[in-house]
């Protein structure tokens, strides 16, 4: 049985699995610049976060009505269940749809089809975080935000994401405001290719109760102390910052030493079908990698339920914690 965790920093929109998206394609009558699946996986030596998003969107193009989305959603939690996971906060980039025609009510309700029903079908709660892209204009996200307002009771959260370097948090103040006013949660990346300076303004300014990888905060021992000290949880990435070259190696990843240093760490995936593993396959790789005992792998899987958006439902939350303190360790952590 794998451990229990929570999943807390997951673009739907990166687990199609290059499976799905030829079957998408067909579907729909669209063409990919690929032959065939085999040929689409070579294409996914990236460099760095942008040569990861141009593919990322490229591959978007499949994804157009209420089912797709849905199909998506699905192929996602099953995955994600076998894997132990019991809880998804999961992103959606609605930009990156609008522009292409598909209109916010098939992306929404396309992924509520599947959301909705996920306890029921495949025993995972979910939230759904609405992520406004950062090298888009603030009035884009502005207007995405109002767009949104309809389909309010389906969003949890609001998060930022994209081409990080040259597009501060402070770009965004105005649309977290409107959404602080909305009674949505707010989370922001920060840190992940972008500088320890990002991680500070996103808490000042936008107002983030959770940064998404903040990886580099490990650079400024005075934020470490501040994350440290007002518990702010990180979602971190490690088979994505391997693959996108924020770190060399798995090996020389810092989460043993954030760890050690008491910050409020959680593992995830990020973008599944791109990077080489889902929520549990992260889990293994770090405890492979950085020989993490149970021990710590334990208090990874109770920061995850701690770091969620639970607060509207503690007796569940209660539950998947007990789980997370009964789990015997054998040798699958996913
Ligand atoms: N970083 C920034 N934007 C993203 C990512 C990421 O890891 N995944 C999907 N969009
Ligand atoms: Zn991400």
């Amino acid at each position: 049985m794998p451990l229990p965790k929570a999943e807390l920093h997951l673009h739907i929109e990166g687990t199609l699995e290059p499976e799905l998206a030829f079957r998408l394609a067909e579907r729909n009558g669209v063409t990919l610049p690929y032959a065939d699946t085999g040929e689409l996986r070579e294409a996914y030596r990236f460099e760095d976060l942008q040569s990861f998003l141009n593919l990322y969107y490229e591959l978007m193009a499949v994804l157009i009505d209420e089912q797709d989305f849905e199909d998506l959603a699905n192929a996602y939690l099953e995955r994600a269940a076998a894997q132990g996971v019991r809880h998804a906060e999961i992103f959606f980039d609605p930009q990156a749809h609008l522009e292409r025609g598909v209109p916010m009510g098939v992306i929404v309700e396309g992924l509520w089809r599947a959301l909705g029903r996920s306890e029921e079908n495949h025993g995972v709660s979910t939230r759904l975080i609405m992520c406004f892209l950062r090298d888009k204009s603030a009035e884009s996200a502005l207007l995405t935000l109002e767009m949104a307002e309809p389909y309010l009771d389906r969003i949890t959260g609001v998060g930022l994401d994209s081409a990080e370097v040259g597009n501060p948090p402070v770009k965004f103040r105005e649309v977290y405001e409107a959404a602080a006013a909305l009674g949505l949660r707010r989370v922001a990346h920060a840190g992940e290719e972008g500088p320890p300076e990002y991680i500070t303004e996103a808490l000042d300014v936008l107002g983030v109760e959770r940064v998404d990888h903040g990886l580099r905060c490990v650079e400024d021992p005075e934020l470490v102390a501040r994350l440290v000290r007002d518990r702010i949880p990180l979602t971190l990435c490690p088979l994505s910052n391997v693959r996108l070259r924020a770190v060399d190696v798995l090996a020389a990843h810092p989460l043993p030493a954030m760890l050690d240093a008491g910050l409020l760490c959680t593992v995830n995936s990020d973008d599944p079908a791109y990077f080489g593993g889902y929520a549990g396959d992260n889990f293994r790789a770090v405890r492979e990698a950085l020989g993490l005992t149970d021990d710590r792998l334990r208090e990874l899987a109770r920061n995850s339920f701690l770091a969620s958006f639970l607060d509207d439902d503690e007796e569940l939350r209660a539950r998947y914690l007990a789980e997370v303190e009964a789990y015997e360790f054998g040798d699958a952590v996913s």
